[in-house]
């Protein structure tokens, strides 16, 4: 008995958090909320919810006032012993809540089939469509139209249908951007369908996308990036992608660059936002020697307020990098192309990076992210991550690269075929060059 009446004073505080939660939930300063969708899908869905929110409220509602009503109406009184009025075999009643939940499942089932027809139909023609190949754990995506292959970051027009066509490398994965519209299953020998539309009124903006199927050990770690963009701003980073990597395409290019390498000492930090005026002259420093290479346009991800799809996740305690290195591109290029890379990655324009199993990093110096959305795509978190990719998300198949680093796969250390941490530096000047 005790037990349960410090349950009933703990009721009420159950309540205030339930309430607050859900209002919480519903702020629109939420980047991954579903309540503020911008596409049409999004919104149906967002309609389908908001009706059964309603109805099922209303349901709450009557059932608690009959419940409340029979209670105090039928208590047990001194001296009574008395039976209230037995209904059980009352015909009337009993075809009454049948009939009354099959309309309340009427009202509910109509629409909710209704959406899943119109979702379940064929795109529009011309709509864009992007081949989504899920991975454990990252995504890759193909613009068939555009002859174009990337991974973990999607750039799409608004104001144009886009049909998502997915199936999956290995196990079954669930492809989700709150914002936009979702989930739908990712899976091996199936191809499933998502399209929606954009908002045309959007302006360039930036939404987060997640794996929402457990598949894994670093399922959590299976993100990526959607950058809606104006149709122009699409079409000229359409065309940079479509250019062999910017580094490999000028063999006659000025001196390659050389990449001032940041210390330690920010390695663990968070992401330096752009007022840092250290971070601001690197990046800037970066997008002025690539000028020559053609200006395709890239999401302008430093900006304040798109801080929300900044990775923020902490690198594992002592991993180290020496402070003060200086990278260089072309031999890092010559490094890449003779160590293990080669036989995972492709790289459009060095024709000796050619691997399949891992993304494609023909532009990976244009992406905002490393490692599926996980860490910022800064030479600081790069280099860790080539050192030892596996200390910094579990379970996956990029080795531990760095000499004399623990693999916590192989539980053991990278005694021969290690990479030092110049060469490190030399293979992120090179990546980082890839525009
Ligand atoms: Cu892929 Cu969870």
């Amino acid at each position: 008995m005790k037990g349960t009446s410090r349950l009933r004073q703990l009721a009420p505080l159950g309540m205030i958090a339930i309430a607050l939660l859900t209002l919480a939930a519903c702020g629109e300063s939420y980047p991954n909320t579903t309540f503020d969708p911008h596409s049409e899908l999004g919104r149906a869905i967002d309609a389908i919810w908001d009706r059964l929110l309603l109805l099922g409220t209303i349901v709450f509602v009557l059932v608690e006032i009959a419940l409340l009503y029979v209670v105090f109406r039928y208590r047990h009184r001194p001296g009574d012993t008395s039976k209230p009025p037995q209904t059980h075999g009352n015909a009337f009643l009993e075809i009454l809540w049948t009939i009354i939940p099959a309309v309340i499942l009427l009202f509910i089932a109509v629409p909710t089939v209704s959406t899943i027809f119109k979702t379940q139909a064929k795109a529009v023609a011309g709509a864009l469509e992007i081949q989504v190949i899920g991975h454990q754990w990252w995504w890759e995506f193909r613009y068939p139209e555009y002859n174009i292959v990337t991974a973990n970051e999607i750039y799409i027009p608004t104001g144009r249908t886009v049909n998502f066509k997915m199936t999956s490398q290995d196990v079954i994965h669930s492809f989700w951007i709150p914002q936009l519209a979702g989930k739908r299953d990712v899976i091996a020998n199936r191809t499933n369908y998502i399209w929606f539309t954009p908002d045309s009124s959007l302006g360039a903006s930036v939404w987060n996308g997640f794996c929402t199927e457990y598949c894994g050990a670093s399922h959590a770690n299976m993100r990526f990036r959607v950058f809606t963009v104006k149709p122009d701003q699409f079409a000229s980073w359409v065309a940079g992608q479509q250019r062999p990597a910017a580094f490999g395409a000028q063999p006659n290019a000025p001196p390659p660059m050389l990449m001032p390498f940041p210390g330690a000492k920010s390695d663990r930090a968070a992401p330096a936002p752009p007022a840092n005026p250290a971070a601001a002259a690197t990046t800037g420093a970066a997008a002025a020697s690539l000028a020559s290479a053609g200006p395709a346009y890239t999401f302008p991800q430093n900006q304040p307020e798109f801080d929300y799809a900044r990775p923020h996740t902490p690198v594992p305690a002592g991993l180290k990098f020496t402070p003060g290195l200086t990278g260089n591109a072309a031999r890092g290029q010559q490094v890449f192309s003779s160590s293990a890379c080669i036989g995972c990655h492709t790289v459009t324009g060095n024709p000796m990076s050619m691997g399949v199993t891992g993304p494609n990093l023909t532009h990976f110096g244009s992406r905002a992210t490393i490692g599926a959305g996980l860490f910022p795509n800064t030479p600081a978190y790069l280099a860790l991550w080539i050192k030892n990719a596996r200390a910094m998300k579990p379970g996956i198949l990029m080795p531990t690269l760095g000499k004399n680093e623990y693999d916590p796969q192989l539980k053991q250390a990278v005694t021969t075929g290690g990479l030092d941490d110049q060469q490190i530096a030399d293979i992120v000047a090179y990546l980082t060059s890839l525009k």
